[in-house]
C-alpha cells in the first residue's frame, strides 16, 4: 500500500472526517474509533469484573514504552502526568533555586501555563524571570542565549508556539544550554504527535505534553519526559509511593525504611495512581503514530499546511509568516497577532470568515486574534480544498454585498 493510500485508510478511523473539515487539533485532535474500543474494553472489565489491576499496570508500562519510542527516549525517562502544566510544575518545583537565580523565557509566545509557574517561583523564592521579547512572531533563540548568565538555572520554551504556530530552534537553544550546564525544559504539546519530536535531536532535558492535542487522545493525561541524567539530579517537590524505589516486585502498598531512594529517571515524578482510561485511549493513537512513523506524519502534515497557506495567500488572505519559512509547521495562522484576544479575530472581516467556515462544517480556532488551522494526518487535500472554496465563496459574497 502506498503511503498516501495508508493515510486514506487511517482517515476512516476518524468518523468526524465524514462530515467535518476538522482543523482544531491545536486545541484537541479527533479521537479514533480504536480509542473508543480500547476504552470500552477497559470499562467493561471494570463494570463487569471490578477491574484487573495487574492488567491496568501492564497497560501503563506499554504506553510508557510506546510514548518513549515515539520521542526517542527510554521508558524510564517518561512519567505519567495530568497535563502540560502538571509536568512543567513538577520540573519547576524540583529545580534547587536560590534567591538571586534567574530563569529565561519568552512570555509573548508562551501559553500562560508555561508562564505562571515561573511567576510563582519568582514570588516564592526570589528568582528573576528574564522575559525575552519575541521577534517577528517567533521565539528569539539568539536573544534567549544572550540572556543567560552564571545564575541562570533553567530556560523554557515551546517546541512550536500555540499561536502563531512556528517552530522554535530548540536544538540551537539546547546546545547552548548544555554548554552552560543550564536545564532546558520545553512545552512540546504543539509538536508531539503532529511533527517529529525527537528529544535527543532537540537536546532538551525535559519536555511536558498532554494527550488531547497531537497525541489524539483524552483530556486529563500527559507525559513528562526527563533525561535520565537530568532527572537523577533532581529531588521531586511532590512524592508518593510510585516515586520511591523499593525494588522490583514490592507491593504498591509497601513502605520501606525512612531512608529511601527515588525511582530512577522520570518515574520519581509520578504521584499516585494513573489515569487508566486516558492510557487506554492513548495506546491505539501511539500505535498508529509508530506505524506511520513521525517522519512521514510530519511530511504529510506540513505538505497539507503548505497547500492551505499558499492557497489562502493566493486568495489575498494575510497568512502569518513567510510562505517559505523553514520554521513553518502543521499550524497555519491568518491575521494580525493580538496577544490578548482569544475569542474574536482582531480583524472583523476575519471574524466573519471564521463564522462562514464554522457554519459550513469547518472546525478551527482563534488564538491571539488570528485564525488557527491545526492539521493532522486524518486531514486530506479535500479538506484543504473545502476551506479554500468556502473562502473564495465568502470573498465573492462580500464583494457582491
Ligand atoms: C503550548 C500549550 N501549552 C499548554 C497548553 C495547555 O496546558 P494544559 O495541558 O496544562 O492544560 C496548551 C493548550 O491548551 C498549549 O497550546
Amino acid at each position: 500500500m502506498s503511503r498516501s493510500d495508508k493515510f486514506d485508510e487511517v482517515r476512516k478511523l476518524f468518523p468526524a472526517t465524514e462530515k467535518l473539515a476538522y482543523f482544531d487539533g491545536g486545541a484537541r485532535a479527533l479521537l479514533s474509533v480504536n480509542s473508543r474500543k480500547a476504552l470500552d474494553e477497559l470499562l467493561d472489565a471494570r463494570i463487569y469484573e471490578g477491574g484487573d489491576k495487574p492488567a491496568m499496570m501492564d497497560l501503563i508500562e506499554r504506553v510508557r514504552a510506546k510514548f518513549a519510542k515515539l520521542i526517542n527516549a527510554a521508558p524510564d525517562e517518561v512519567a505519567f502526568t495530568k497535563n502540560v502544566s502538571d509536568g512543567l510544575n513538577s520540573i519547576a518545583g524540583s529545580i534547587p533555586f536560590e534567591p538571586g537565580d534567574n530563569m529565561v523565557l519568552s512570555a509573548d509566545l508562551e501559553h500562560p501555563n508555561n508562564i505562571y509557574p515561573w511567576y510563582n517561583i519568582r514570588d516564592r523564592v526570589g528568582i528573576e524571570v528574564r522575559d525575552v521579547p519575541s521577534k517577528d512572531g517567533q521565539i528569539d533563540v539568539d536573544a534567549m542565549i544572550l540572556a543567560m548568565d552564571e545564575r541562570t538555572k533553567i530556560v523554557t520554551c515551546s517546541t512550536v508556539t500555540f499561536s502563531p504556530g512556528f517552530r522554535t530552534d530548540v536544538p540551537k537553544l539546547g546546545k547552548a544550554c548544555r554548554e552552560r550546564d543550564v536545564f532546558l525544559l520545553v512545552d512540546g504539546v504543539q509538536s508531539c504527535g503532529t511533527l517529529k519530536t525527537d528529544v535527543e535531536e532537540l537536546q532538551v532535558d525535559a519536555m511536558a505534553v498532554s494527550t488531547q492535542k497531537g497525541l489524539q487522545s483524552l483530556y486529563g493525561m500527559g507525559f513528562l519526559y526527563c533525561r535520565k541524567e537530568a532527572a537523577d539530579g533532581l529531588r521531586p517537590e511532590r512524592l508518593a509511593r510510585f516515586g520511591v524505589n523499593l525494588g522490583e516486585d514490592t507491593h504498591e502498598a509497601a513502605t520501606g525504611d525512612q531512608a529511601f531512594d527515588f525511582m530512577p529517571g522520570a518515574r520519581r515524578f509520578e504521584v499516585g495512581n494513573y489515569n487508566f482510561p486516558g492510557a487506554a485511549a492513548t495506546e491505539p493513537a501511539l500505535d498508529l503514530m509508530l506505524e506511520l512513523g513521525p517522519d512521514a506524519i510530519e511530511e504529510r502534515n506540513c505538505s497539507l499546511a503548505r497547500r492551505l497557506a499558499s492557497g489562502m495567500h493566493q486568495l489575498g488572505l494575510p497568512v502569518c509568516g513567510d510562505l517559505d519559512d523553514p520554521l513553518r509547521t502543521h499550524l497555519v495562522t491568518i491575521g494580525e497577532m493580538d496577544l490578548n484576544n482569544h475569542e474574536g479575530a482582531g480583524n472583523g472581516e476575519l471574524g466573519a470568515l471564521f463564522d462562514h467556515l464554522w457554519s459550513n462544517g469547518v472546525r478551527l480556532s482563534i488564538r491571539r486574534g488570528v485564525l488557527r488551522f491545526g492539521i493532522h494526518f486524518y486531514n486530506n487535500n479535500d479538506d484543504i480544498d473545502r476551506v479554500l472554496d468556502l473562502t473564495r465563496q465568502w470573498k465573492e459574497q462580500a464583494k457582491a454585498a
